[in-house]
């Protein structure tokens, strides 16, 4: 496994995002830091959850779609950002059949990737699976590149990065791409919010479990001293912004200390500190974020209920 991400690095990142995210105003924390071991377990049950649509409406268009896929790209490189189980990234592998060589998913979460890489190379012998653990915001310009080169981007993880941080993204990949690579990209779209909050805030509480995970991770890796009880999960619609906002909403007053960055940290009773935007999109979005970063968005298909999106696209 290739490791652009060391431990090292991972601790400095944390303890910067940690120290400049509880010392604004408002509170935040990056979504990165839900996904150790059990952060991941935990999302994937939250992808086969009733309310989460995301998931499966992404497998019917893989479905529906991946043998147009493969004959439109001709992939010979399949690179997975934020891979995760890489379950429905399966479908695409077997559709590639015909050209793909390699598989090389993408993840901060390594310990979940390589048992996720292994299972996916033991099920596609032909094809060499070569994991790499590395921060899709910083490691990009030293994933591998080549001719024909798919660039999946699946989950709608895209939306986890606000307006500005995208267009970053999206710029520094298109930077990496050449003629014949392209960008599959998962988006979520613009829906029904009540739809939207309950997909974030399931009537079984893993979402809330998942998102807690954090303090869990912060108590961890900082030896600090939060007690996840006394944090309420929170999940709502942002009109403006079309995003949904997931937040941790502190149920006393208390004071959290921090051992690993020597702070304490006040929370009042009532406060939110943001964990997670999940911008929700619309075509005219895409295409114009897609074209400001030199991408061309060549197709967009949705599942039958219009719920969620596939592109395509390519250097412009
Ligand atoms: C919402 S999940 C999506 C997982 C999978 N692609 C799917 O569609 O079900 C986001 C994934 O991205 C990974 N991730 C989050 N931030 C990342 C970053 N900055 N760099 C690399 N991977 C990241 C997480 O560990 C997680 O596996």
């Amino acid at each position: 496994m290739d490791r652009f991400l060391t431990a090292d690095d991972l601790a400095k990142t944390l303890r910067r995002d940690v120290r400049d995210g509880l010392t604004a105003d408002p509170k935040t924390l990056p979504p990165k830091w839900f996904y150790d071991e059990r952060g991941s377990v935990l999302f994937e049950e939250i992808t086969a959850l009733e309310e989460y649509y995301p998931t499966r409406r992404e497998r019917e268009i893989l479905t529906a779609r991946a043998a147009e896929i493969a004959a439109l790209t001709g992939a010979r490189t399949l690179l997975e950002l934020g891979a995760g189980s890489g379950e429905k990234t399966r479908l695409l592998l077997d559709a590639l059949g015909g050209t793909l060589r390699s598989y090389v998913p993408v993840d901060v979460s390594g310990d979940f990737l390589s048992g996720a890489a292994a299972a996916i190379a033991a099920d596609h012998p032909g094809i060499t699976v070569r994991p790499v653990v590395a921060d899709y915001e910083q490691h990009l310009h030293l994933l591998p590149t080549g001719d024909r080169r798919l660039v999946a981007f699946l989950g709608g993880t895209i939306g986890n990065m606000a307006p500005a941080e995208r267009a970053g993204f999206l710029g520094g990949l298109r930077a990496t791409m050449g003629e014949g690579d392209a960008l599959l990209l998962g988006a979520d779209l613009v829906k029904d919010p009540a739809r939207l909050v309950r997909a974030y805030d399931d009537a079984a509480g893993v979402t809330a479990e998942f998102n807690r995970n954090v303090l869990h991770v912060v108590n961890r890796e900082l030896a600090a001293d939060f007690d996840p009880g006394a944090f309420e999960h929170v999940a709502a619609w942002n009109a403006a912004e079309e995003w949904i906002e997931m937040r941790l909403r502190s149920t006393r007053d208390q004071t959290v200390r921090i051992g690993g960055l020597d702070l304490a940290v006040e929370f009042a009773a009532g406060e939110e500190t943001r964990t997670e935007i999940s911008a929700k999109f619309r075509r005219e979005r895409l295409e114009r974020e897609m074209a400001a970063a030199g991408l061309a968005l060549a197709e967009m298909w949705t599942d039958a209920a219009g719920d969620f999106s596939l592109c395509l696209a390519r250097p412009a």
